[in-house]
């Protein structure tokens, strides 16, 4: 090694040793005569002292050393004369005294700074990736990952999983999104296609008995980027036999818990996780991915609403539709203007339009409560009484403000579940440091699709549907529920997985509920259907988003924020600037040429 210490782990122990140290030039300051160098390595920071009455030579070397050189220094560990300690760095109270000094690499000015938390442009970071990692955020963010990935190795590896690689140039498995295609030089014409996920070949891994599997897989999608999506990204993924839902759910609660309590210690969780049929979720949180972190629980007012003479409300119930609420504590006095606002965000979720009511002065109590204090476009359609009901459902005080949405069931929810997420976040409801884990259950397994014309899975279609269901598959599939779990955490959908089919024949009978013809099944899925005949053990299993994972624990709000080498919004990686053109040469050894546009 190049160097005997890292500079992070220097402090008063070390007072007297001497150390060779090595890293970049964080800051260099000159204080007449003497010059100071903070010492950069992955350890962290620790000031280092050239004083020319030790060395002439260092002193001058360190005079001509720029911010981000790399530099080797040896020298002895001192205390820092009293009064120049600088609590906020670890290594503050000491310092090493430099006696020998080698400039091992000279670095032009970075495009940003390194050693200051500033805002920077993201493409600017993503473009000089290996200096933004340099970062002390970055750097924490990458070691949190890989100590979160640790923690589930070694985690799955005592309870007798292990871990099997699956093939990245494989056939399409359907995951609900676009597949990366890459075209075969062997066979022309064909292409193999990137997993969306590993999901056929553990199960086929359950079927050569592995029993319990694991991988952390990268997967690869085609669809658009966002927030929380990346074009390819990792998942926790893992499969067992002879197991029930139960088993994947407790095991996964174990995990979490256990790998929070380890990386995450002074964050607080709600134990046990809570379950939510996938009814309720949307009932009371207008989606299947609730943030737990606050209440502000949507509330059906259908029944008060059809007592009213409102005819917003009257005609969304008697053509079948819903009325229901949020309120929104502390809002009352939101200007004409705020509420023009939540209108028109309200329209942008789906809504027809939001009705609000405003529940007279801060602090006072619904009892107290006149009409005259009550301000909404409906107070001339609602007794004082129809407004205290809603208000009492609603868990609404005084000087809160209720907001109220009247349209078809799932619509209601889904405008009101972005409205709560919306409120709750301008008001900061959600409590600092919680993590509100969750799983939700009881999905159903089919959606009817009107634009493609058949039914489409909710998870995906080798779910097994729930046995007392079975018989509903020919008569009303919208009713079969799937053995489908999801892990939700602070808003965020974190993990799903499934109990399987492992029956050839019910695997046909869904993938024909979903359009595929029978030719299509056999291309597509013979190898599973075909296996499945050799004695296919009952399995399940789950994959959970890492970078999800990671980015929740960091407190990040992208996943970019915890992927080394992520691609852009665009789908597009800055620093080795890909997608890029390839040569005719190229294109003609895959049998490809490129359309005229
Ligand atoms: P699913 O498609 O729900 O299930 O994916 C599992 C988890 O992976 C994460 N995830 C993503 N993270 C980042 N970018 C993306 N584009 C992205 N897509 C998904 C989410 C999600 O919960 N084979 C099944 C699992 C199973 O049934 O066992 C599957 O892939 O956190």
């Amino acid at each position: 090694m190049l160097k005997s210490h890292s500079c992070g782990e220097l402090n008063r122990d070390y007072v007297g040793v001497r150390v060779t140290l090595a890293g970049w030039v964080n800051r260099r300051r000159d204080h007449g005569g003497l010059i100071f160098i903070d010492l950069r390595d992955r350890g962290g920071v620790v000031q280092v002292v050239f004083n020319p009455e030790i060395s002439e030579s260092c002193h001058e070397i360190a005079n001509s050393v720029r911010s981000e050189y790399v530099v080797r220094v040896s020298g002895e560990v001192g205390l820092r004369p009293p009064g120049t300690e600088n609590p906020k760095l670890a290594t503050g109270d000491v310092e090493v005294i430099a006696s020998s000094v080698d400039v091992l690499n000279s670095s032009k000015t970075p495009p940003f700074y390194i050693n200051e938390d500033v805002e920077v442009d993201e493409n600017l970071r993503l473009k000089y990736r290996y200096l933004d990692l340099r970062r002390p955020r970055m750097k924490e963010n990458l070691l949190l990952r890989h100590r979160v990935v640790k923690f589930i190795r070694d985690f799955l590896d005592e309870r007798g999983f292990i871990e099997v690689e699956t093939p990245i140039l494989i056939k399409s498995t359907p995951e609900g999104a676009r597949d990366y295609l890459v075209p075969s030089r062997l066979h022309p014409g064909k292409f193999y296609a990137l997993p969306q996920s590993p999901q056929q070949l553990k199960q086929l891994l359950m079927v050569a008995g592995v029993e319990k599997y694991f991988q952390i897989a990268r997967c690869f999608r085609d669809e658009d980027t966002r927030a929380d999506r990346q074009p390819e990204f990792t998942q926790l993924d893992l499969e067992m036999s002879f197991i029930d839902e139960g088993d994947i759910i407790g095991l996964l609660e174990e995990l979490f818990i256990s790998m929070m309590e380890a990386v995450r210690p002074e964050m607080r969780m709600i134990k046990p996780f809570p379950r939510l049929s996938y009814s309720d979720a949307m009932e009371r949180y207008g989606t299947d991915k609730p943030d737990l972190r606050f209440g502000m629980e949507i509330g059906d007012l259908s029944d008060i609403a059809a007592e009213t003479d409102f005819s917003i409300f009257k005609s969304a119930l008697i053509s079948g539709g819903k009325v229901k609420g949020i309120c929104a504590p502390g809002c009352a006095a939101y200007t004409r203007h705020q509420l023009e606002e939540l209108g028109r965000l309200a329209r942008d979720f789906g809504a027809g339009g939001l009705v609000t009511i405003s529940l007279g002065a801060a602090g006072g109590s619904l009892d107290d409560l006149t009409l005259e204090m009550v301000k909404s476009v409906a107070t001339k359609y609602l007794t004082l009484e129809q407004v205290k009901k809603m208000a009492e459902r609603l868990g609404a005080r005084g000087g809160d403000l209720l907001l109220i949405v009247a349209g078809e069931p799932g619509q209601v929810n889904t405008v009101l579940g972005g409205l709560r997420l919306e409120m709750g976040h301008r008001l900061k409801l959600a409590e600092p440091g919680l993590f509100a884990f969750a799983f939700i259950v009881d999905f159903p397994l089919l959606e009817w699709s009107p634009d493609a014309g058949h039914w489409e899975t909710v998870h995906h279609p080798f779910t097994a549907p729930r046995e007392e269901d079975m018989s509903l598959l020919d008569t009303a599939p919208e009713r079969v529920r799937g053995r489908h779990y999801d892990m939700v955490c602070n808003g965020y959908e974190i993990a799903g997985g499934s109990l399987r089919i492992y029956n050839a024949s019910l695997q046909r009978k869904v993938f024909r509920l979903l359009g595929y013809s029978d030719d299509e099944v056999e291309e597509r899925f013979g190898h599973l259907l075909e296996a499945f005949d050799y004695g296919a053990p009952p399995h399940g299993g789950i994959a959970s988003g890492i970078d999800r994972v990671v980015m929740l624990l960091s407190g990040e709000e992208t996943i970019r924020e915890v992927i080394a080498f992520p691609k852009n919004q665009g789908a597009v990686d800055l620093m080795v600037n890909a997608p890029s053109s390839v040569t005719e040469e190229q294109l003609a050894e895959l049998h490809l040429r490129l359309r005229e546009e």
